[in-house]
C-alpha cells in the first residue's frame, strides 16, 4: 500500500528529535507512520480518503487500548473464525470471475463479512474486526500487492486457510478522519509535526485497492474489466489532485500553505513529477529545508513486469531501486541538527 515501512524508524526519530507531542499524518494509508507516532506517545490525527484506511485509523489510531476490553475482541475474532463459509458476492466476483483469492477463502470472507455487519455494526469492535478481516485476506491473496491484476498461477499463500487474528490495539490518543487532506488540513488545529506522504503518480489508490474498498463498504458494486474493479473508480470524486500531473504541484503548494505545524515532513519519490529543487522551494514556506535521500527497494510488481489475463507479459520490469526524498522544513537550528543527526 505504498507503505513507508522502511522509513518509519527515521520518521520516529524526527518526532523524538523535535520533541513533538502532536502529529498529523495527512495521507495515512496503512497508518504505519501514524502508529509509530502514537507508540511514541504523540497524539496523532490520521487523514486519508480511502474507506479501508479509515478502518485502519479507527482501529489503531482512534481507539485507546486502555479503554477497551481486549477479551471482547479476542472472543469476537474466535467467533468469526468459526463461522461456516458461504459463497456470495465476494466469492463470485473475486474468486470465480477473477482469481484474487481461492474460492474456499472467498466463501469464508463472504460469511465473516456478513457476520461483522449483522453482529457488530453498532459496536466498538466493528472497525477492529474489519481491519482483522482485511489483514487476513491480504495474507492469502494471489497478487503482487496491488489489485490492478492477479497472478496467472495461484500464489503459494493463497492455498493457506483464511484466519483472522487480533489486530493489536494501541494505547494512546488519536483521531481518524476520512476525507480530502486539502479540505481537512486547514481546519485542523496546529500540530508540532505534520507528515505528508501524498500519491506521487497517476495511479489511484482507490483503483489499486478496490477490493479493500468493497470489503469495507460491502455494497456489491458493479465491476468492469479484467481486474473486476468497481465501476465507480472511474468517477471524478475518486480522483485525487495528486494523481494529476498538471495540478499536483499547485495542490502540494496549497496543502503546505494550509497545514498549521511547527515542523513539516514530506516524503516524495524521485520518479515523481516534481524535482528535488522544486520540492525544496515548495516546502520552504514552512521554514528552513533539509533533504534526506533514502534508497528504496521498488514495489515488487514493477520488478517482475505486468501481465494480462492470459499470463502474457504486457509491460517490462522497471528499475529495482529508487530514491525517496524526505524533506524536513521548520526552525533552521532544529532542522539542521536533525538532518545532521540522521545523516551521521
Ligand atoms: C503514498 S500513500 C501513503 C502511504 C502511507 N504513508 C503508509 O505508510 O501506508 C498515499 C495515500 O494518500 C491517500 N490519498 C490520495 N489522495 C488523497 C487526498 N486528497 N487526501 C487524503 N488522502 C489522499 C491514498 O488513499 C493513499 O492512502
Amino acid at each position: 500500500m505504498g507503505s513507508k515501512r522502511t522509513l518509519v524508524p527515521m520518521l520516529g526519530e524526527i518526532a523524538t528529535a523535535t520533541g513533538s507531542k502532536t502529529a498529523l499524518d495527512l495521507f495515512t494509508g496503512t497508518t504505519r507512520v501514524a502508529r509509530r507516532f502514537k507508540e511514541q506517545g504523540l497524539a496523532v490525527t490520521a487523514v486519508d480518503t480511502a474507506s479501508y484506511s479509515e478502518v485502519f485509523a479507527k482501529t489503531w489510531i482512534a481507539i485507546d487500548a486502555k479503554d477497551c476490553d481486549q477479551n471482547e475482541l479476542e472472543d469476537a475474532v474466535a467467533r468469526l473464525n468459526s463461522v461456516a463459509p458461504s459463497a456470495g458476492y465476494f466469492t463470485k466476483t473475486f474468486c470465480e470471475d477473477a482469481r484474487y483469492f481461492q474460492p474456499m477463502n472467498g466463501e469464508k470472507i463472504d460469511a465473516v463479512r456478513d457476520r461483522i455487519e449483522t453482529d457488530y455494526r453498532s459496536t466498538w469492535l466493528y472497525e477492529p474486526l474489519l481491519a482483522s478481516l482485511i489483514l487476513a485476506a491480504d495474507r492469502v491473496d494471489s497478487t503482487t500487492g496491488i489489485q490492478m491484476a492477479y497472478l496467472k498461477q495461484w500464489s503459494k499463500r493463497s492455498y493457506s486457510a483464511l484466519k483472522l487474528t487480533n489486530p493489536g490495539l494501541l494505547a494512546g490518543n488519536g483521531v481518524a478522519i476520512r476525507g480530502d487532506a486539502m479540505e481537512i488540513a486547514p481546519q485542523l488545529p496546529s500540530a508540532d509535526l505534520a507528515y505528508l506522504d501524498p500519491p506521487y503518480n497517476q495511479h489511484r489508490y482507490f483503483a489499486n485497492y478496490h477490493i479493500w474498498e468493497t470489503l469495507v463498504r460491502w455494497d456489491a458494486p458493479e465491476v468492469y474489466g479484467i481486474a473486476n474493479k468497481r465501476t465507480d473508480v472511474r468517477e471524478a470524486e475518486h480522483r485525487s489532485r495528486f494523481n494529476s500531473k498538471p495540478d499536483m504541484p499547485r495542490a502540494i503548494r496549497e496543502l503546505i500553505q494550509g497545514v498549521k505545524c511547527e515542523t513539516l515532513v514530506l516524503s516524495y519519490n524521485n520518479e515523481s513529477w516534481l524535482t528535488r529543487d522544486e520540492l525544496i522551494e515548495i516546502c520552504s514556506s514552512n521554514g528552513h529545508v533539509e533533504v534526506l535521500d533514502v534508497d528504496f527497494k521498488r514495489y515488487i510488481g514493477s520488478q517482475i513486469g505486468v501481465f494480462n489475463k492470459s499470463g502474457e507479459r504486457v509491460g517490462n520490469p522497471g528499475a529495482k531501486r529508487n530514491t525517496e526524498h524526505i524533506l524536513i522544513a521548520g526552525d533552521r537550528k532544529m532542522v539542521s541538527s536533525i538532518a545532521k543527526q540522521l545523516r551521521d
